[in-house]
């Protein structure tokens, strides 16, 4: 969920002007779809309303009015992969995907940074500009702003202390990490995590994940997930997860239905 929380929010509001629909069951969220045309739409259907599937497609097809769509769907969703093949989506059979990871919290290894850089977590609205300025370099992107972070911060359920950065010897920041601890299930998700390009390769992505992943066990959580790229174009974070412990468990298949104007 804290997926949801950073990909609704990490935009400003202008930028994330995209339709959001739920269906309830007396007042309990059971079914939802996400339309960020062209190509981010996303959809959940509690399982034990299978039916709500078509529902939710019915209602992205609506929306799309003919225009190409594309959704990703988890390898282990059937259900979700057969009804997107109903409703005219076809399977992607290359390019990007995700892979998702997930790593058991018993056996953490201590953090181990070099010598002049330290771990801590943010200081709210103190380290804003900062943590902005440290995740636009890491991604070579200007999306993510003071305003955007800022609304990132006061949404459920962002936590200041799962928000992680290591400072170097200068006070700059060199790296974070931020994990999204989902309470009810003791799960904590990463997202996202960066270097900034002056810091890279120096061990700083992996120490500033092991300690967030510390705070994260900390607060009673048992297992840790995260979902980097699984195709062989953008292998570097899946190869940084796979050296913190993080095994593959599930994958992104994606879905296409072109256009049909
Ligand atoms: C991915 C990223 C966070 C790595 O940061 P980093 O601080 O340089 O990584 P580390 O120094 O901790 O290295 C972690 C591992 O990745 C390897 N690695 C890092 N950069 C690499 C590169 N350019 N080529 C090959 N291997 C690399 C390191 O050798 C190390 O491997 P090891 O555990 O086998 O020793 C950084 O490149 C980045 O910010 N990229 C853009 C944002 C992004 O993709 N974030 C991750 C997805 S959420």
């Amino acid at each position: 969920m804290g997926d949801l929380a950073w990909g609704r929010f990490m935009y400003t509001p202008d930028q994330a002007d995209w339709p959001i629909a739920l269906w309830e069951d007396h007042g309990r969220v059971i079914a939802w779809g996400w339309a960020q045309f062209p190509d981010d739409l996303k959809l959940q259907v509690d399982p034990a309303h299978p039916q709500l599937l078509d529902e939710v497609l019915d209602w992205l097809d609506d929306l799309a009015a003919g225009n190409p769509c594309e959704i990703n769907s988890l390898d282990s969703q059937e259900e979700v992969q057969t009804a997107l093949l109903r409703h005219g989506y076809r399977r992607r059979e290359s390019g990007p995907y995700f892979a998702y990871h997930m790593r058991d919290l018993t056996d953490l290894p201590a953090v181990v940074l070099p010598e002049g850089f330290t771990a801590r977590v943010v200081d709210d609205e103190a380290d804003l500009d900062q943590r902005v300025a440290v995740h636009q370099a890491a991604w070579n992107s200007t999306h993510v702003t003071t305003d955007s972070y800022r609304a990132v911060m006061a949404s459920w359920p962002y936590r200041s202390d799962l928000d992680w950065i290591v400072e170097a010897a200068d006070g700059s920041f060199a790296a974070n990490c931020l994990i999204w601890l989902d309470d009810a299930n003791k799960v904590g998700l990463i997202e996202p995590v960066g270097t900034h390009p002056e810091f890279r390769r120096l061990g700083l992505s992996h120490a500033v994940c092991l300690a967030a992943l510390h705070a994260l066990k900390d607060l009673g959580a048992t297992t840790a997930i995260v979902y980097p790229r699984g195709d062989p174009a953008y292998p570097i974070p899946q190869h940084l997860y796979r050296g913190l412990g993080f095994r593959p468990y599930d994958r992104t298949r994606t879905y296409t239905k072109a256009g049909q104007r």
